[in-house]
């Protein structure tokens, strides 16, 4: 989804709304700073699980029938990506409780976050901002970019499609008003696809002035 390189995770990375994904889980086995921020870090490992099979079948139901709107390249078939799901979410909840008590998962929610200016080489944000395009509004998405610009030297989003699959109406004004503090942003290919034409980010460079 991001492209990352070994150089790029080394910096210390945020990843904002990090949900019951293993991203945290798998960069911090690999002894590079990694946080997780979500609501979600509310719960316990429990609850999480339970939500998540709560929601599994009808996630699995909404791909099948709409088969035209998905590519089964990196997950082979919808029954494939449930169980990909499901091993990030393992991977997740065997990290869950001593990243909690370690400082690596973070109860918070944009657009606040409880950190000092500059303390991350590169923030992520994958499926929430621009995805949600319908829930969050343009001014949220703006707050939220501009925080996490604060607390990172790079912010990469991903993906810019909304859950019906175009392009975020908000991308265009949010990248305006990013340039209007003078921070530069480049959309960029990545080759992780699964909605249909999803295969893009958004970079942020708060650090590069113009
Ligand atoms: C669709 S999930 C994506 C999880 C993960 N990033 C991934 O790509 O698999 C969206 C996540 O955003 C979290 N979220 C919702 N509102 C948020 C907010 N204001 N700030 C940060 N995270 C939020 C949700 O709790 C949820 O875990």
């Amino acid at each position: 989804m991001f492209s990352l390189s070994a150089v790029e995770l080394s910096r210390g990375v945020l990843d904002c709304g990090g949900g019951p994904a293993s991203f945290t889980a798998e960069v911090s086995a690999c002894n590079y700073r990694a946080v997780a921020i979500d609501p979600i870090y509310h719960y316990t490992s429990q609850e999480i699980r339970a939500r998540f099979d709560a929601t599994a079948d009808s996630m699995l139901a909404q791909v099948r029938a709409t088969p035209a709107d998905w590519v089964w390249s990196y997950h082979r078939n919808p029954e494939a990506l449930l169980a990909n799901r499901r091993a990030a979410l393992d991977g997740f909840l065997a990290d869950y409780d001593p990243g909690l008590r370690e400082g690596r998962y973070v109860e918070a929610k944009l657009p606040a976050l409880p950190f000092d200016s500059a303390s991350f080489g590169l923030a992520v944000c994958s499926h929430l901002l621009f995805l949600y395009s319908d829930l969050l509004s343009l001014d949220f998405h703006i707050e939220s970019l501009r925080e996490l610009c604060r607390v990172a030297g790079e912010v990469r989003i991903f993906p810019l499609l909304t859950l019906s699959g175009k392009q975020s109406p908000h991308l265009a004004a949010v990248r305006s008003a990013l340039q209007a503090k003078g921070w530069e942003s480049e959309v960029a290919a990545v080759d992780y696809e699964l909605q249909r034409g999803g295969n893009q980010m958004l970079r942020v460079f708060p650090d590069r002035r113009h």
